[in-house]
């Protein structure tokens, strides 16, 4: 049974790669599924900070899936998966067009997130909201010049 689910991760790990070239669709219903988990525990962060007595442990679940789903988006977009692909996507030309300012977009909106996550380690309600609400600002920024208006 060991060696059958060694095959069969080593199988997964040699798909996943694959995947990301070669259907297009999977990769873009992947990165909004991606994006879905993004907007899900940023609101979460919210939500829970304007309860009465927001729960620090809420908080550090929250802003660490928000670090690792942040972390997926520079991997989401390779070529031949943008407006080209005859999928329904949001996603804009300029992204591939513009690949340094997107990075740049995606690296502010990590670190944003990481000190985030800093701040929700040191329990500081005050330093987590500024964290958070600095990162708001981060999203649109790349959804400014990166996805379409709708
Ligand atoms: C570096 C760029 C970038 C950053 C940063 C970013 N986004 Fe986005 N977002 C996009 C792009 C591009 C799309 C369109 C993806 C597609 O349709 O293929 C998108 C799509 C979305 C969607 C729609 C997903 C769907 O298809 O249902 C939501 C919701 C969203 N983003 C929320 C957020 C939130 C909240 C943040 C910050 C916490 C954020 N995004 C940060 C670029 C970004």
């Amino acid at each position: 049974m060991r060696t059958g689910t060694g095959l069969a991760v080593a199988a997964a790990l040699l798909v996943a790669p694959m995947a990301a070239f070669g259907q297009p669709a999977a990769t873009i219903e992947a990165r909004q599924a991606n994006f879905k988990a993004i907007a899900r525990a940023f609101k979460t962060l919210n939500d829970e900070l304007k309860g009465a007595r927001p729960s620090v442990a809420t908080l550090r679940r929250a802003a660490a899936e928000l670090a690792q789903a942040s972390q997926r988006i520079p991997n989401g977009f390779p070529p031949g998966t943008g407006p080209e692909a005859g999928v329904k996507t949001e996603a804009l030309a300029a992204i591939w067009t513009n690949r340094a300012g997107f990075a740049e977009a995606a690296n502010r909106h990590i670190a944003a997130v990481k000190a985030l996550e800093a701040a929700t380690q040191s329990g500081d309600l005050e330093r987590i909201r500024a964290a958070t609400q600095a990162v708001g600002p981060t999203c649109k920024a790349c959804h400014d010049s990166f996805r379409l208006k709708t």
